[in-house]
């Protein structure tokens, strides 16, 4: 190529570059926001927040600039969104898709269903939602009570002493999705030390070290550091474990196709993409997807579930009192789960109150309107699901734990209540993770009383990947009918 060709293109990108920046420059001085210091903007007081920081700091800067503020991250301009009509206007825009930051997950989750947009996202969605069709969801309930007493058996041998929850709820929650979707039994419950269980962990926490560090956003200078170094030592042991499964149903599915139309077995998640013909590379990505976004979601829901239970012991006893409703063999029956009108009510009010997935990005890719607001392309999008479902113009009292709210026949405001987010984008495992959490919730109410190991102390809530508590969740599980 000609130099002078050369020097033409490189020309026209920087001025295409500028062009951009002037436009979000504007934008970004339309909207109130905090000062931000010339070239780096906020991204020095976002780089040093504490996770458990997060909220307060959001909430501050909510009351002081009001529903819609802006920080700067060096060039990139990121808008906060909180009322519920930009909520919905933002997720149903077409010309949003998924916020850059996400793409920092790629290193584990490949182009899976959750970072991937455009006409492949569209292809990947048709692809995998019949997995999760009510009647199909059916059928996973006896392998999810094996896990559940597996679980069961766990918690009763600590003896009714306290423990911290996540681990006990993470390994079960792995097993049950692993075997859901790939016919796999995992097993992790089964052994004291689980490679792959450590491997998961680690590598979100060091995922999520990057996304919240700016000086990481580049992959350059990320693969240039100790972080990426273990990171990629994590992900061989959990694309190595996934490989092999892969391989293993992919031999299986073979058999079968040889056999007469009876004896097959019912089709999973994992047979949908071998038989569509995707890659082994774009079945890993998905799988891990699944895995990553479901396992760490549904833990910290349970968590937070045996917490608000254990922490009101009358709501706790309302519940043990609707399961003896339950028929004999009740709690492995998806539509009798689905009867239990105050069990569905203490899970939407623990997702309303520990919002799991706090806030989701999108990214404009050309100009648009949103709440009558004229963006350009480049901004990110963040939309607030735990400041909506916080807010007292939507629900009285949000800061109290009332699962009666949502036995009352008024619907909160639409967009106000978005735990697994709304729109094209909305949780595919929705409706899977609600049966998991009634089947285990259930289980456990039945055989044990819950009690918190200091009922005085307070939740300190933690924005990481997921909600969590940052000091844990300890809980005593005392066999019911024990002294
Ligand atoms: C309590 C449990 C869960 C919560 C709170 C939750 C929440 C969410 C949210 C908020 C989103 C949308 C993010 C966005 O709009 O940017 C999402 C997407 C997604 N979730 Fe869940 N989720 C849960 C369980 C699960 C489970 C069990 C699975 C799978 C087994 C799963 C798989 C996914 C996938 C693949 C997406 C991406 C969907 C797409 O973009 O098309 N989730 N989830």
């Amino acid at each position: 190529m000609p130099l002078s060709t050369l020097l033409l293109g490189l020309f026209v990108c920087l001025c295409l570059g500028l062009w951009h920046l002037r436009q979000r420059l504007q934008l970004g001085c339309s909207l109130p926001g905090p000062w931000a210091l010339p070239g780096l903007g906020n991204a020095q007081m976002i780089g040093k927040l504490k996770p458990e920081f997060i909220f307060l700091v959001f909430t501050e800067l909510r009351e002081r600039f009001g529903a819609t503020y802006r920080l700067w991250l060096g060039p990139q301009l990121w808008v906060f969104l909180h009322s519920a009509e930009e909520t919905r206007q933002a997720l149903h825009d077409p010309t949003l898709r998924k916020a850059d930051t996400f793409q920092q997950l790629s290193p584990l989750i490949g182009n899976g269903l959750l970072i991937s947009h455009g006409s492949e996202w569209l292809a990947q969605r048709r692809l995998l939602t019949p997995a999760f069709q009510p009647q199909l969801l059916r059928r996973f309930a006896p392998a999810l009570s094996k896990h559940a007493e597996r679980l069961l058996y766990r918690l009763q041998r600590t003896g009714g002493n306290a423990i911290e929850v996540t681990d006990y709820l993470f390994a079960c929650l792995l097993d049950c999705i692993v075997d859901n979707s790939m016919g796999f039994a995992l097993d992790t419950q089964l052994v004291e030390h689980s490679p792959i269980v450590s491997a998961f962990h680690r590598s979100s926490e060091l995922l999520f070290k990057r996304m919240i560090n700016p000086l990481l956003t580049s992959d350059f200078v990320f693969k240039r550091t100790r972080l990426w170094r273990e990171l990629r030592v994590q992900l061989q042991v959990i694309h190595l474990h996934m490989d092999r499964i892969i391989e293993q149903r992919e031999k299986q599915l073979e058999a079968e196709q040889q056999q007469p139309e009876q004896e097959k077995r019912p089709r999973i998640l994992l047979d949908a993409m071998l038989l569509a013909g995707l890659s082994r590379q774009q079945i890993r990505d998905e799988v891990n997807t699944f895995v990553f976004a479901g396992v760490d979601t549904t833990t910290a829901a349970m968590g937070f579930v045996l917490y608000a239970l254990a922490k009101q012991p009358s709501v706790q006893e309302r519940l043990y009192t609707e399961l003896s409703q339950l028929p004999p063999d009740g709690a492995t029956s998806l539509d009798a789960l689905n009867e239990l009108d105050y069990l569905d009510a203490v899970l939407q009010e623990t997702l309303r109150m520990y919002t799991i997935v706090p806030s989701t990005g999108r990214q404009t890719t050309r100009a648009t309107t949103i709440g009558g607001r004229r963006y350009c392309a480049g901004v990110t999008l963040w939309i607030n699901m735990y400041g909506l479902a916080h807010d007292a113009s939507h629900f009285t009292e949000p800061y109290e734990f009332r699962p009666e709210r949502w036995l009352q026949a008024q619907q909160p405001t639409p967009f106000s209540y978005i735990p697994y987010s709304a729109g094209p984008h909305v949780c595919i495992g929705r409706r899977y993770s609600m049966l998991l959490m009634k089947l285990l919730t259930v289980r456990i109410v039945e055989h044990f009383r819950l009690e918190l190991k200091r009922p005085l102390e307070p939740l300190v809530l933690q924005a990481q990947m997921v909600l969590r508590s940052r000091d844990g969740i300890h809980i005593r599980f005392v066999p019911r009918g024990a002294v």
